[in-house]
């Protein structure tokens, strides 16, 4: 084990020297204006609400008021908690198309009420004809903005055919009534939020750009909170997916429309992509931390290996002596965090395609190992390459719902289009957006995606690959019992927020929504900087993190978390995250 690679890491954790006197020079004159305006912590009970809602039996969580009813229609009708994730799945792809989709992919974590756990990957594809240099020019550079935006930037949608396997394996009400309340929300119109509003008046511009027709997204004047939008093609496409299943989206009609689109904007996904797609059921990574069992997503995804690497990482260290936000604790989980993402560039990709080691990853000699160099005096720099800079990116989209039913039955449900409203290219006369999931590929080794992540040969590019994805959706027991089911979007910082908002209730004793309500950091190992909201750090933790040699960066708020806590007794409490219009609904 110890002569496995990843112990001879390349990062060079040690020797660091300091090189540059002006930077430090600056860093003092920062240091002591901070001290000088030293505030006290910061304060956890950011939120206003002490608990979140409570039910007695079932509840689901998610990004949109509408689809969360939807949710609990479903399992007020007697159906399932995978019944309710697919009738959601489906509604948010209508009440929330910046990132609810069926142009997209994601995954599943379940656990059943008789504790056998499982998940399914339901994660984009690249097209058969996509191969390793499709998004560099021919001196090898990048070509900017080419897997992001437009035809070229999608990847074989996995969520359609996701939706069905779920429903032939776990599902208990018919096909039809879990689609039945898209197609009615898809005909009716949905009234937007002030933030959906903003979302689409930003995006203007982008659809105009990518598409060669007029998506009904874009409308003369700019959209307003209380306007109604109503999707009548997408109506008429889940209306096919209701009746004929997989063969309404990846046959008939709505693959001819994909195909069709593809050849208006060069893009590359044939009939034959949208025939062979098929979603993976996939043993989901476990692992112990402190007194609970962890369930979360295996790769393609990298996120249930990060997660658990993170929380047996910090483990061993007292976070709740040091206190929540504290410059020792983030100190800490920073530390854990640059390791993690290392070797989540390194090693992680679609086992599928290439061996990932995720046994050797989670070994906890290797990660007791990785802590060893961590050096409380001094941050420890993340690697020797020039850090890539993180663009300013709109927003980091893709959703996430929670469900538990009144059988005890859970569902922890990323989904995604990846960035906000994906692609931007709306399928004409499908209406839909097609995903930019490509950008999850490394376009290139070591050159930076839209999340300023770097990535490795084992997420490089080729036909019928999943690219690396960070979600995590994930399922905590407790005592054997079902204990909290958590996710969030984000991008890149997907797991660093499922990772506080674990700690926040199981080390520093939050409720479910002060939990998920927290401000946040995040580090990702390059850049090596610590991004944190707002309200995150306290000017004193800010000033001793500085002295140490942390570089911090502030940033909007970022992430969705979704949860749900089983409460002593068997409540429930939800977690509905204030950053956006997200809302635990139940019984
Ligand atoms: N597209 C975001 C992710 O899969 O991590």
């Amino acid at each position: 084990m110890l002569n496995h690679p990843l112990y001879l890491s390349a990062y060079p954790l040690k020797g660091y020297t300091i090189a540059n006197l002006t930077f430090w020079l600056l860093l003092l004159t920062l240091f002591t204006s901070l001290l000088s305006s030293c505030a006290t912590g910061s304060n956890p009970n950011y939120t206003a609400q002490e608990r979140g809602l409570v039910s007695n039996k079932a509840m689901v969580v998610s990004a949109h008021p509408e689809a969360s009813s939807v949710g609990v229609e479903i399992l007020n009708k007697g159906g399932n908690a995978y019944d309710a994730a697919i009738a959601t799945q489906f509604a948010l792809a209508v009440v929330y198309p910046a990132a609810g989709n069926i142009g997209g992919g994601g995954f599943i974590v379940y656990r059943q009420s008789n504790g056998e756990t499982g998940s399914l990957d339901y994660r984009e594809i690249a097209p058969g004809a996509a191969t390793a240099t499709m998004y560099q020019d021919i001196a090898g550079n990048v070509i900017d903005g080419l897997s992001t935006g437009g035809h070229l930037a999608a990847g074989v949608p996995g969520s359609v055919d996701g939706m069905v396997q779920l429903h032939a394996k776990l599902g208990s009400l018919p096909w039809a009534e879990l689609i039945q309340p898209s197609v009615d929300l898809a005909t009716n119109g949905v009234v937007l939020t002030e933030k959906e509003a903003n979302g689409l008046n930003n995006s203007r511009d982008n659809f105009l750009r990518y598409n060669k027709h007029v998506p009904y997204l874009v409308q003369d004047n700019a959209w307003q909170a209380g306007d109604t939008l109503r999707h009548p093609d997408l109506a008429r496409t889940l209306t096919r997916i209701r009746d004929k299943g997989r063969d309404g989206f990846y046959a008939g009609e709505t693959a001819d429309l994909i195909v069709r689109e593809m050849q208006r904007g060069n893009g590359i996904i044939t009939h034959q992509d949208l025939q062979s797609y098929k979603a993976q059921w996939r043993q989901p990574v476990t692992g112990k931390y402190k007194d609970y069992s962890v369930i979360s997503m295996a790769p393609p995804s990298s996120g249930g290996v990060a997660l658990l690497q993170l929380l047996q990482m910090v483990e061993p260290y007292k976070l709740n002596q040091y206190g929540w936000q504290s410059a020792k604790s983030v100190q800490l989980m920073t530390e854990a965090e640059r390791r993690v993402y290392a070797d989540r560039a390194t090693y992680l990709g679609d086992p599928d395609f290439v061996e990932v080691p995720v046994q050797e990853l989670l070994d906890p000699l290797y990660l007791k190992e990785r802590m060893a160099s961590v050096n409380l005096a001094r941050a420890t720099p993340s690697a020797a390459v020039k850090a890539g800079e993180m663009p300013v990116y709109e927003s980091e989209q893709t959703t996430h719902f929670s469900i538990v039913d009144q059988f005890g039955n859970a569902a922890s449900v990323t989904t995604t289009l990846n960035g906000s409203y994906g692609s931007k290219v709306m399928v004409e006369g499908a209406g839909f957006l097609l995903n930019n999931e490509m950008d999850d590929f490394s376009a290139k080794p070591g050159v930076p995606n839209m999340f300023g992540l770097v990535g490795g040969k084992a997420n490089a590019i080729a036909p019928g690959k999943r690219m690396l994805s960070a979600m995590t959706p994930t399922i905590l027991e407790k005592e054997g019992k079902l204990y909290m089911v958590i996710g969030t979007p984000g991008g890149s910082t997907i797991i660093t927020s499922v990772f506080q908002a674990i700690l926040n209730v199981t080390v520093h004793d939050m409720t479910m929504q002060q939990a998920v309500a927290a401000p946040r950091f995040h580090h990702q190992w390059l850049p090596d900087e610590i991004q944190h909201e707002p309200e995150a750090l306290s000017l004193d933790v800010k000033a001793q993190l500085i002295s140490k040699g942390y570089k911090l960066r502030e940033r909007g708020h970022y992430g969705r978390v979704d949860a749900i806590l089983v409460l002593p007794g068997g409540r429930l409490e939800g977690g509905a995250d204030p950053r956006g219009d997200d809302k635990a609904a139940g019984y």
